[in-house]
């Protein structure tokens, strides 16, 4: 039996009238990438920041990695690495800077940051560019140095918000092979993207949200088995099925 290295039971959180996330309850295993998909205003993200204690909860239980949310976020934050949806970057500062600004904040030495900096920078392909401005950078290399932040202080966890959107097929594929570099590492990733093929290769189990609550849960296989022969029936197709909706803006 795997092991569940993050354990969510019964989330909510509303805004005003509003039912963001209704009730959502799911596990992931060490070491796998779970996939989290849905159509805009779903709940993805808004799960996301409670999952890594951004935002209050209204209700509900999240354990990671044995520390509760509620009761110890500073043992949470110290195992978890967020690569957000919006891009959080400084534009004047070079990429290195960025990431050891970063370090600080996550409490680093400044020694430590610039090494785990250099060291990250590389592991995305980007350590040429460490002296950079980031604001010269392309929208595939700011992914990439987003990608790169979450990684500072080496975290078990990783949540990845559309860390691959608006970005050409090149720079999606980089990201992609890194992706599955860390789980190689043997890190645990929580991933939402809008590109099912994405999901449908890289993710070990796939949940599908829509209103505030998660409508499917299984293998990529068993999700496309539940509507017909699982080699011809694609993600896209359970998507469209089960929300009625495309996956794309
Ligand atoms: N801070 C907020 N205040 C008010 N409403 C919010 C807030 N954050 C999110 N919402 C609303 O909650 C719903 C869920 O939003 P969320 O960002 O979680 O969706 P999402 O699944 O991440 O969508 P997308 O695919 O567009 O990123 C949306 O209707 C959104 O407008
Ligand atoms: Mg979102």
């Amino acid at each position: 039996m795997a092991e569940e290295f993050m354990v969510v039971k019964d989330l909510y959180k509303s805004f005003k009238d509003l039912k963001a996330v209704n009730g959502v309850s799911f596990s992931i295993y060490k070491g796998e990438i779970f996939g989290l998909l849905g159509p805009n205003g779903a709940g993805k993200t808004t799960t996301i920041r409670m999952l890594s204690t951004v935002l209050e909860a209204d209700k509900g239980e999240i354990i990671i990695g044995g520390h509760s949310v509620k009761k110890d976020a500073e043992a949470v934050r110290s195992i978890i690495g967020v690569c957000p949806q919006d891009l959080a970057l400084y534009e004047d500062l070079s990429a290195l800077d960025n990431m050891v600004f970063f370090g600080r904040m996550a409490g680093m030495e400044g020694k430590e940051a610039k090494a785990q900096a250099m060291e990250n920078l590389k592991l995305m392909g980007l350590e040429g560019r460490a002296k950079g401005k980031v604001g010269k950078f392309s929208g595939g290399m700011k992914r990439r140095i987003n990608l790169a932040i979450a990684l500072m202080g080496s975290p078990q966890l990783l949540f990845l918000d559309e860390p691959t959107v608006g970005i050409d097929p090149q720079s999606r594929n980089h990201i992609f092979e890194n992706i599955q570099g860390l789980q190689k590492k043997g890190l645990t990733i929580l991933y939402t993207t809008h590109y099912m093929e994405e999901a449908d290769r890289l993710c070990n189990r796939i949940a599908i949200m829509d209103g505030g609550q998660i409508i499917a849960l299984d293998t990529s296989y068993n999700l496309k088995k539940q509507i017909g022969s699982p080699e011809k029936v694609t993600l896209e197709d359970v998507f469209l099925k089960l929300t009625g909706r495309s996956l794309r803006d």
